[in-house]
């Protein structure tokens, strides 16, 4: 039995007035998928194509991201097909890992807070020290690593190899259906530059949305800018809130703490270097608690608290000049709250595929 025509007339003219409401807002209506994902989409998301940071031997495309969104979720690449990619980088979480240090292979714990995989497009340098150039290098990291994935590539090979449909979509992204490990990485890197965030209400701010931004969260934006006060563009700089640089906020290293992590130092060995991690993104940051590169701290309050001391002062290694007591007002850091938190927005929409078989 049909349904009367006023109800389908009405419902039709339901949608035509939730699009009209969407596009007067000015936002994307159509959600960013893995699949629909292109280069070209993010000058309209208010990103600048000149940040997009891509190899030159690893051309993005669409049939290798799709590839590599299998590999990222699939346990079987680990020693005991336990542990996967998204283990420590869960979707629901921005790509992060709510534990402070994640938990690999028979549950061994690392030194470091998993960063959310999200605008990697727009960075070369990867790990919170900066050890590998790109994301291809990076990917076959974990995948070794004995507290993380713990297999070999060799294995990770042949594992890969015996799986048909691996085979077909090796074919599809590569032209044939040779695998190996340049290729596994090649694709998971060009699914990880798929993941993006955008329509945050500071984005559509910045896109002209009159209103998009909340009174607190404004407030917040101008204090975060300004050097008398927030000082925090001094390293979180730019479209992606990052200089890619270097920097000692004096975490990590108190006085008593019984390992040290020196950061950057490990990776140049320049004694200037002892305590500098790599300024994070903070897009999407309200989603990917705890924070710093020891997830010491619980939430962005704390974050701001952390700040407005000046950081932590440490008796081995010199703080960062840009690091300075900031004297804000409980209002203040309300509002600098407020604007991080207004950097929440949609990400990439990726479904979880089932195990190729
Ligand atoms: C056991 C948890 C764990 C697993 C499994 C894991 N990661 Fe990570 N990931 C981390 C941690 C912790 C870091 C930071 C380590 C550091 O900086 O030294 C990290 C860093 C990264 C980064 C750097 C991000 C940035 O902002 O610098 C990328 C990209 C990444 N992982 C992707 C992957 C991929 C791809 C896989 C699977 C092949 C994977 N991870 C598996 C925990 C994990
Ligand atoms: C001197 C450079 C510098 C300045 C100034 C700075 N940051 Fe950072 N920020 C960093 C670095 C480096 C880290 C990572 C530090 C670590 O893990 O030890 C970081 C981490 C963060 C994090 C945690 C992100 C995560 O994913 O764990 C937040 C939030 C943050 N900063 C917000 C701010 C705010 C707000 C301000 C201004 C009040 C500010 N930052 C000023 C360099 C800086």
């Amino acid at each position: 039995m049909s349904r009367p025509a006023i109800f389908n007339l009405a419902a039709l003219g339901l949608a035509i007035l939730l699009l009209t409401a969407c596009e007067r807002g000015g936002r994307t209506n159509a959600p960013l998928t893995w699949q629909n994902f292109s280069i070209e989409k993010l000058d309209a998301l208010g990103y600048d194509r000149a940040m997009v940071k891509i190899p030159a031997a690893n051309p993005w495309t669409a049939a290798k991201a799709e590839l590599g969104r299998h590999l990222f979720f699939d346990r079987r690449l680990s020693k005991d097909q336990t542990i996967s990619c998204a283990s420590c980088h869960d979707p629901l979480r921005s790509w992060a890992d709510r534990a402070p240090l994640s938990s690999g292979l028979n549950g061994h714990r690392g030194r470091r807070n998993a960063p959310a995989v999200v605008n990697r497009i727009f960075s070369r340098e990867q790990f919170w020290d900066g050890r590998v150039g790109s994301l291809e290098e990076q990917a076959a990291i974990p995948m070794v690593s004995p507290g993380e994935m713990g297999e070999s590539h060799q294995v990770i090979v042949a594992k890969v190899e015996q799986v048909a449909a691996y085979r077909r979509l090796f074919g599809e992204a590569y032209g044939d259906e040779r695998v190996d490990l340049g290729r596994i990485t090649g694709a998971i890197a060009s699914f990880e530059r798929t993941i993006v965030v955008y329509d945050s209400p500071w984005q559509r701010h910045e896109m002209g949305e009159a209103g998009a931004l909340s009174e607190a969260a404004r407030r917040g934006l101008e204090i975060f800018k300004d050097n008398n006060r927030g000082r925090c563009t001094a390293c979180h700089s730019g479209p992606n809130f990052t200089d890619e640089k270097y920097h000692s906020t004096g975490l990590g290293v108190e006085e008593g703490s019984p390992a040290p992590d020196s950061g950057r130092y490990e990776v140049s060995e320049a004694e200037d270097d002892r305590g500098r991690f790599k300024t994070p993104t903070l897009m999407n940051v309200a989603l990917t608690a705890p924070y710093m590169h020891d997830g010491s701290l619980q939430t962005l309050e704390e974050v701001v608290e952390f700040y407005d001391r000046g950081g932590v002062e440490n008796p081995r290694w010199p703080l960062d000049p840009e690091m300075k007591k900031l004297n804000l007002s409980p209002g203040d850091k309300k509002d600098l709250v407020a604007f991080l938190e207004a950097l929440t927005g949609r990400t990439t929409q990726v479904d979880i595929p089932a195990p190729l078989e």
